[in-house]
């Protein structure tokens, strides 16, 4: 999974509007993310820059954009269905810019855990320096932009809807070449107790409209399958997911949901609702054509690579990789990241369907088809 530290992407998009709306039946009024490389709309591109000769981007934007799909991600599509500009990067923004809409921390390869935490049990994970803890310290320090004193940031934060996550997945990542799956499993804790607490010192901080993604069905990714490359049958299901690995992700959802009502207990004037990132993509492997997407045996071949069963011989942008005619077509874009069509049909399902709970407030603009 090292490779994903590799996968970057240079600047580009994410035009800011300094219209305010006060439009009231937009529900939102400000959108904040906290996350990893599934929402990162361009804060570790202002670090990386060796991925510019990447094609990423190329579908939605024409040029790398600081997300690593070929387009938009769930997180663009969420902004936009609630008429708000597209959210500027931590990292990226420029003094005096206006945040006060939004603003996004999310880094990609980035984790729940700390690097201290890391460090302790011997593993080298360079960019849990931009985990939990470094994002709450950079919405710390921002924070005095969004609102100042008691009353203007109950007002700010009751209009605000705060996204945690996803985040976790890279901590699994990083331990998956050196544990087996009953230690994954022991390992699943520490990573819902950092979401949790992050989770509390954000409503301590004054939120009160909150959401908590889970994380999706790894054994579908075709990076894992392409890794784990097991020729044992009983090792996949009726799909051509990995069982063991999937398993390993419910068992983390279903604490981090245990977690989740935890917090609704113990705060109960917010609102936390749960994103199921699982169901919501897991049905798209499970029909893909159903979804516009191409059926056996081409359901898991990535639309960015090169060779192999996957097309995972050589990763995107590296090599002689080269980018499939029809991106809308494949789930999944580069083996670790689905392509914008895929983001999009996840959206829908959070915004549009059932995997969001409780529903969030209804959007003012439906998800756009193109
Ligand atoms: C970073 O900010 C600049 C200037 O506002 C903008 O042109 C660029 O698109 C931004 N990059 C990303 C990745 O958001
Ligand atoms: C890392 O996380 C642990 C557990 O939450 C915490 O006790 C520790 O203070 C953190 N270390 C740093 C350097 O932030
Ligand atoms: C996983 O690793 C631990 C520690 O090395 C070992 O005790 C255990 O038997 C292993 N479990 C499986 C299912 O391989
Ligand atoms: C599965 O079979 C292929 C082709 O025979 C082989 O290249 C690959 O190494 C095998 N994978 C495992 C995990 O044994
Ligand atoms: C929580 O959700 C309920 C039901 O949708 C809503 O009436 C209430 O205003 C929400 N509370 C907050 C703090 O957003």
């Amino acid at each position: 999974m090292k490779i994903v530290i590799l996968f970057s992407i240079i600047v580009a998009c994410g035009f800011v509007e300094n219209v305010v709306s006060d439009n009231n039946q937009f529900p939102y009024r400000t959108i904040i993310n906290f996350g990893d490389s599934l929402s990162d709309t361009g804060n570790s591109a202002t670090k990386e820059p060796f991925a510019a000769n990447s094609p990423y981007g190329s579908t939605y934007f024409k040029h790398p954009a600081g997300r690593l799909s070929d387009g938009r991600l769930i997180i663009d599509f969420i902004v936009k269905a609630y008429g708000l500009p597209v959210l500027p990067a931590y990292l990226n923004l420029t003094k005096g810019q206006h945040v006060k809409q939004g603003v996004n921390f999310a880094y990609s390869g980035s984790t729940a855990n700390n690097k201290s935490f890391f460090d302790q049990r011997g593993l080298d994970v360079p960019l849990a320096a931009y985990s939990l803890t470094t994002q709450f310290e950079w919405f710390q320090k921002l924070k005095p932009s969004l609102c100042t004193g008691k009353e203007d940031c109950a007002t700010f934060f009751k209009n605000a809807l705060v996204l945690v996550g996803e985040i976790g997945g890279n901590d699994i990542n990083a331990i998956i070449p050196h544990k087996n799956l009953t230690e994954i499993r022991e390992f699943v804790p520490h990573i819902v107790q950092e979401i949790s607490t992050m989770i509390s010192k954000l409503i301590e901080e004054g939120a009160v409209q909150l959401v908590v993604p889970g994380n999706f069905p790894i054994g579908c990714n075709s990076y894992v399958l392409n890794e784990v490359n097991s020729n044992k049958t009983e090792d996949y299901d009726e799909f051509g997911c990995l069982r063991n690995y999937n398993a390993a992700i419910k068992y983390f959802n279903d604490q981090l949901k245990t977690a989740i009502d935890d917090l609704r207990h113990k705060n109960t004037h917010v609102n936390i609702t749960y994103f199921n990132y699982y169901s919501a993509a897991r049905r798209l492997y499970e029909t893909p054509e159903q979804y516009g997407f191409k059926g056996k045996p081409d359901t898991f071949k990535v639309c960015c690579g090169k060779g192999g069963r996957y097309n995972l011989k050589e990763f995107c942008g590296f090599g002689d990789s080269v980018i499939c005619e029809e991106p809308s077509k494949h789930i999944s874009w580069d083996g670790f990241h689905m392509t914008e069509a895929g983001y999009r049909a996840v959206a829908q399902g959070l915004l549009e369907g059932p995997y969001a709970t409780p529903a969030l407030k209804t959007p003012p603009f439906k998800i756009p088809k193109e």
